[in-house]
């Protein structure tokens, strides 16, 4: 199980160092949510803040999880990848031409994941499920850190795991917005392998708040 710290929830006055506490209590990724204020209402970076992380991003050997929540993310994906990203993440809903997509990522060296809004089935993924290392399941309305667990995540999880294993891909599952200690458990034992957490992580005490995922996760499988 990885836990993948999302800067969206860092103090930006202090990045770099706010974000190494996070590696410090054990983070192994940092998820790097890039927004457009088109594909979603809200914006935020994109690679240039990323380049400013690489330093101790390789230091910590933490791999950059990018997840695009941008129309068109085929624009960016070479600066992504020339940045330093270890998967690039697109949505589902922004991609036309997802097998152009996905395959470009994985031509520049990166893996591959595909984003799914909670509204959006799995099956829109029947056609492209063996070609992906990465599937993210949105447990929230992209958009803003700091929303609530929608509980129905727990269960698309396990139909997701079933997906993937039904379609021979050894994809990671990964699960993003409103995790907290909480709700890990449950999300790990769904088949989540990848945590995504902003507010759970960077609020207040970041080893404190590692640690309890940790404590929660103790005895999940
Ligand atoms: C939401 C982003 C998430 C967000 C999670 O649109 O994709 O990665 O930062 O924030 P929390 O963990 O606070 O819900
Ligand atoms: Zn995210």
């Amino acid at each position: 199980m990885v836990l993948s710290a999302s800067v969206l929830g860092a103090d930006f006055g202090r990045l770099a160092d706010h974000c190494r506490e996070a590696l410090d209590a054990g983070c192994e990724w940092l998820h790097i949510d890039v927004m457009d204020g088109h594909f979603v209402p809200n914006l935020s970076f994109g690679a240039p803040v990323m380049k400013g992380l690489r330093a101790l991003a390789e230091a910590y050997e933490a791999r950059f999880d990018v997840h695009l929540m941008i129309e068109a993310p085929d624009r960016y994906l070479d600066v992504f990848a020339e940045a330093g990203a270890g998967v690039i993440t697109v949505h589902q809903e922004a991609c036309p031409h997802l097998h152009r997509t996905v395959h470009r990522i994985r031509e520049l060296g990166c893996q591959a994941g595909v984003a799914l809004n909670p509204a959006t089935p799995l099956a829109t993924l029947e056609d492209i499920a063996a070609d992906l290392d990465l599937l993210l399941v949105m447990s929230v309305n992209p958009g803003f850190a700091g929303q609530a667990y929608i509980p129905a995540t727990t269960d698309k999880l396990r139909r997701a795991k079933a997906f993937l294993q039904r379609h021979g891909s050894r994809a990671l599952l990964e699960v993003d917005g409103g995790v907290t200690p909480a709700n890990a458990r449950a999300a790990v034992e769904a088949g989540a392998d990848v945590l995504v957490a902003a507010s759970a992580v960077f609020t207040g005490d970041v080893a404190a708040n590692v640690a309890a995922f940790r404590q929660a996760l103790t005895y999940a499988v």
